[in-house]
């Protein structure tokens, strides 16, 4: 595929605007004007839009095939959901509106929204109230763990330390690195849950909480919840819910009920909105009513007279954590989801997530090996061990070879005390079609493994870049950027 410098020629040009013939009324000081145009590609507007609809047709997407990334999760997003966000009347709602900021009337459906939702989080998950401001899961994280600082600090406690399973997405150790605590990790024991012993051997005056997600990464649900959470506040810790697969549980538990203290959620993997490239999302906090006054600025609160407002006053609060009130779009969309499927509806997310990724363990766990070997939550990890280790096939290589049959591969590689392993949760939008369609190419990538191997380690075919040399890449190492970057590096 070539870049659309490479496609352009001297002189042509996609759009071309009269010359003005009225007098410019803004006099620019000559010294800042360029001499010469600015290095652009000169290409028409066919060119322009045959270059970019060609390269959208080389991305895998949501919309065009079924993408089983475990953790990382793609949802489907529903197309009632982006037209409700496209509204004018909250697309186009600037965030610097001075109303906002005294609840004035051009913003009340925009604070209505966000003050029902918060609710609705509340009904959700049994938590006493929620900042909808994290950009993001692991922006809430960090939000949350400040919260927890801020406690420990108000007691006047000295708590240096976060525990966290082994199995925890990397961005909960980062998380509460950032926020200044030392991480000690806790091993899992062979069902899959963090081993209770070992959590008791690890606790002492010095834990500040400890955040665990639940259902884990391994897909398994943690039955020890209620004593985990004892253990913790026994000395005075605070328990965190790493609320990202909610989707498993969504009007099953909530985790308020369960004892936890803080919790986010990730609106794209609960809710169906998106999340692309890392934003942008939305990973509200919710905490116990101990917790409230921390929460960050502002909070949208209804009054008396049933209009809206933003509350500043909030001298405990952590702060400011996110510019304006986060990325409100997508908050917008969760609210509309939750609505969509309402109270009857999200427990059927939950069903239909919990069976199609069971469904897929089933049927594949006699060929690629389950890491923990029992009924799977809202995803299953297999692995690509015994039979496919003898014949030098890694999990890389069967993503890879799913790729050339038109599946985004599952996350691979993670959780990172699973040998070679391959996550993949379906989700709960996804038909029994399209999960046969997967499974039929998983077991021909099997069977082709013990036949010709060699075919799976040349895939991908049908990609413009096929695989990378990743011995070569990392030793020898070339970060210089291309002449068309125009950096000079
Ligand atoms: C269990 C878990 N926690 C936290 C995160 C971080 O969320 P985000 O990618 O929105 O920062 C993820 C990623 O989706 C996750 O799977």
């Amino acid at each position: 595929m070539q870049v659309i410098f490479s496609k352009s020629v001297a002189g042509r040009r996609g759009v071309t605007v009269a010359a003005s013939d009225v007098p410019t009324s803004i006099n620019l000081n000559p010294a800042l004007l360029r001499e010469e145009g600015p290095d652009l590609p000169e290409v028409s507007e066919l060119d322009v839009v045959r270059h970019y609809t060609q390269l959208s047709r080389l991305n895998f997407a949501i919309d065009t095939t079924f993408y089983p990334l475990g953790s990382c999760t793609m949802k489907y997003n529903p197309k009632v959901a982006e037209r409700i966000a496209a509204y004018p009347g909250f697309a186009h709602l600037h965030p610097l509106l001075p109303q906002l900021r005294l609840g004035g009337s051009l913003t009340q459906g925009a604070l209505q929204v966000l003050h029902e939702m918060d609710l609705l989080l509340r009904e959700i998950t049994g938590m006493a109230g929620f900042t909808l401001q994290p950009m993001a899961g692991a922006h809430g994280e960090l939000t949350g763990i400040m919260i927890m600082a801020a406690y420990h600090r108000e007691r006047g406690n000295r708590k240096t330390t976060v525990l966290i399973p082994d199995t925890a997405h990397g961005t909960n150790p980062a998380s509460a690195a950032i926020a200044g605590y030392a991480v000690r990790a806790i091993p899992s024991g062979a069902d899959g849950c963090m081993d209770l012993a070992r959590l008791r051997e690890a606790l002492d005056d010095e834990v500040a909480g400890l955040m665990l997600t639940c259902p884990n990464t391994l897909g398994v649900f943690n039955t020890h919840i209620r004593e985990v959470c004892e253990l913790i506040h026994g000395v005075d810790g605070l328990v965190y819910y790493d609320g990202a697969n909610l989707n498993a549980i969504l009007g099953k538990a909530r985790p308020g009920d369960m004892g936890f203290d803080i919790v986010h959620l990730n609106l794209h993997k609960s809710f169906g909105t998106p999340h692309g490239g890392g934003g942008p999302g939305a990973g509200p906090v919710g905490v116990v009513s101990r917790l409230l006054e921390f929460l960050p600025v502002s909070l949208v609160v209804k009054r008396e007279d049933g209009t809206y407002a933003l509350e500043y006053d909030r001298p405990r609060s952590i702060g400011y954590i996110a510019p304006f009130y986060g990325n409100f779009a997508i908050v917008l969309r969760a609210y509309v989801y939750i609505l969509m499927q309402g109270r009857k509806g999200l427990p059927r997310v939950a069903e239909n997530a919990v069976l199609n990724a069971n469904y897929v363990l089933a049927r594949l766990r006699d060929v690629f090996p389950p890491a923990v070997d029992r009924t799977c939550m809202h995803e299953c990890v297999l692995t690509a061990q015994n039979q496919f280790r003898d014949h030098g096939i890694r999990a890389l290589d069967i993503a890879k070879g799913l790729i050339d049959r038109g599946f985004h591969p599952p996350t691979v590689y993670f959780p990172t005390t699973v040998h070679e392993a391959m996550m993949v949760e379906p989700t709960e939008t996804e038909s029994k079609e399209t999960l046969d369609a997967f499974i039929v190419a998983m077991r021909e990538l099997a069977d082709l493994a013990a036949q010709d191997s060699d075919a799976i380690r040349k895939c991908p075919q049908t990609t413009p870049v096929g695989r990378l040399d990743e011995t070569r890449a990392a030793r020898d190492l070339n970060i210089a950027c291309t002449p068309l970057c125009g950096c000079g590096g």
